[in-house]
C-alpha cells in the first residue's frame, strides 16, 4: 500500500506531465496557470487511496483521478467569478490575470478535459463511473446556486446551510472515494460506506474552509480573509450569530449585512468581533469535530482491517487542524 505522501507525489508528477499544448494559447494558458498553482490535491489522492485499499498498482485509477482534480479546478475558476474573489492559492485568480471571459471559457474547457480523463477507465466501469461523476457535477451546481441564493436571505437555517455545503463540497470528496472503490471492484457496501465517509468529511472540510475564511492566515490559506463576510455568505458562523445574538447585536449584524459601500476591512472587523463575542468560533470547532467523528464512524463500516484504513482515518483527522 502507498502512503498518502507517495500518492500525492504520483498525482503531482502525472499532473506536471500533462500537456496543454493546443491553440489558441489564450484558451489554454489559464488552464496551465491554475493547474500549476498546486493546491492540496485532496480529491485525486482520495480516489487513489480508495482504489489502493483493494489493489497495489493504482495506475488504472490515475486518469480518472486527474480528471476529478481538473474538474475541481474548473469549479474554482467559475466560483471565483461568482464570489468576486481576487486571490486563490496565494496568486491572482484567472479572472484577475485575464478576465471573466477567460474564467468562463477556460473553465468550460477544463470541464470537458475532465470528462475526457474520467472516461479513461476500464470499459466495464465506464457507465457507473460516468453516472456517479455526472450526478455529482449536477449536485455541485445545485449547491453553488443555493450558496448564491442564500447571500440575499437572512433566514437561512442551519439545516439548509448543511445541505448546501453537502451539495457544493461534500459530494465531490464522496464521489472521489466511491469512484476509486468502483474502479477497484470493491463490494458495493464498502463503496457506499466510503461515500458516506467522504460526505461527512466534506461537511467538516467546508466548515473548516468557512472558519479559515474568518480566522485563517492569508499566507497559509492563500485566499482573502473575510471574503465570505463581504459577500454576506450564509456560513455556519453567520447563521449561528444571527440565531444567538440579542436584540442590539442582531440589529448591528443586520446593519452590516445591509451595508455594501463601506470600507471592507471595517465590515470584516466588526462582524468578526460579533462572532467572537458570541463564541461562534468555538461552536464551529465543535461542529467540525462532530462531523469528523461521524466520518470516522462511516469509515468503520468499510469491511477491511483497521490498519488498512489508517491513512484515511489520519487524513480525516489531519483536516481538523488544516490551515490551508
Ligand atoms: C476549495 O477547495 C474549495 C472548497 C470546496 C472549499 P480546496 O481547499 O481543496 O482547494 P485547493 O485545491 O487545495 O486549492
Ligand atoms: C466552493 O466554496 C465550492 C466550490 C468551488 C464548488 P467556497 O466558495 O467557499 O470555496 P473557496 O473558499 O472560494 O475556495
Ligand atoms: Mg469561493
Ligand atoms: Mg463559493
Ligand atoms: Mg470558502
Amino acid at each position: 500500500m502507498y502512503t498518502t505522501t507517495e500518492l500525492l507525489e504520483i498525482v503531482n508528477k502525472a499532473l506536471a506531465e500533462k500537456s496543454y499544448d493546443r491553440q489558441p494559447r489564450r484558451l489554454y494558458e489559464p488552464v496551465e496557470y491554475v493547474m500549476s498553482l498546486g493546491g492540496k490535491r485532496i480529491r485525486p489522492v482520495l480516489m487513489l487511496m480508495a482504489y489502493n485499499l483493494y489493489h497495489e498498482d493504482v495506475t488504472p485509477a490515475l486518469q480518472p483521478a486527474l480528471g476529478l482534480e481538473t474538474y475541481h479546478n474548473f469549479t474554482l475558476l467559475h466560483d471565483d467569478v461568482m464570489d468576486c474573489a481576487d486571490v486563490r492559492r496565494g496568486k491572482p485568480c484567472v479572472h484577475k490575470v485575464w478576465d471573466d471571459n477567460s474564467a468562463i471559457l477556460s473553465g468550460d474547457t477544463m470541464l470537458v478535459m475532465a470528462f475526457q480523463m474520467m472516461q479513461q477507465c476500464a470499459a466495464d466501469k465506464l457507465a457507473p463511473v460516468m453516472q456517479t461523476f455526472t450526478q455529482t457535477a449536477l449536485e455541485i451546481d445545485e449547491g453553488q446556486q443555493y450558496d448564491i441564493l442564500f447571500e440575499t436571505r437572512s433566514d437561512v437555517s442551519e439545516a439548509e446551510y448543511i445541505e448546501m455545503i453537502r451539495l457544493k463540497t461534500s459530494v465531490l470528496l464522496a464521489c472521489a472515494l466511491k469512484i476509486g472503490a468502483m474502479l477497484a471492484d470493491a463490494p458495493w457496501a464498502d463503496a457506499d460506506a466510503l461515500y458516506e465517509f467522504g460526505e461527512k468529511m466534506g461537511l467538516a472540510f467546508q466548515l473548516q474552509d468557512d472558519y479559515l475564511d474568518v480566522y485563517g492566515n492569508y499566507e497559509t490559506f492563500g485566499k482573502k480573509i473575510g471574503g465570505d463576510i463581504l459577500c454576506n455568505k450564509k456560513t455556519y458562523m453567520l447563521i449561528n450569530a444571527l440565531a444567538k445574538a440579542d436584540q442590539p447585536q442582531r440589529q448591528l449584524l443586520e446593519q452590516w449585512l445591509a451595508t455594501t459601500d463601506c470600507n471592507p476591512e471595517e465590515k470584516i472587523t466588526a462582524v468578526t468581533h460579533i462572532y467572537d463575542s458570541l463564541q461562534i468560533p468555538e461552536m464551529a470547532r465543535q461542529k467540525i469535530d462532530q462531523y469528523t467523528t461521524e466520518a470516522l464512524n462511516a469509515l468503520h463500516k468499510v469491511a477491511l482491517p483497521d490498519v488498512q484504513k489508517k491513512p484515511l482515518r489520519q487524513l480525516a483527522l489531519g483536516l481538523l487542524s488544516r490551515q490551508s
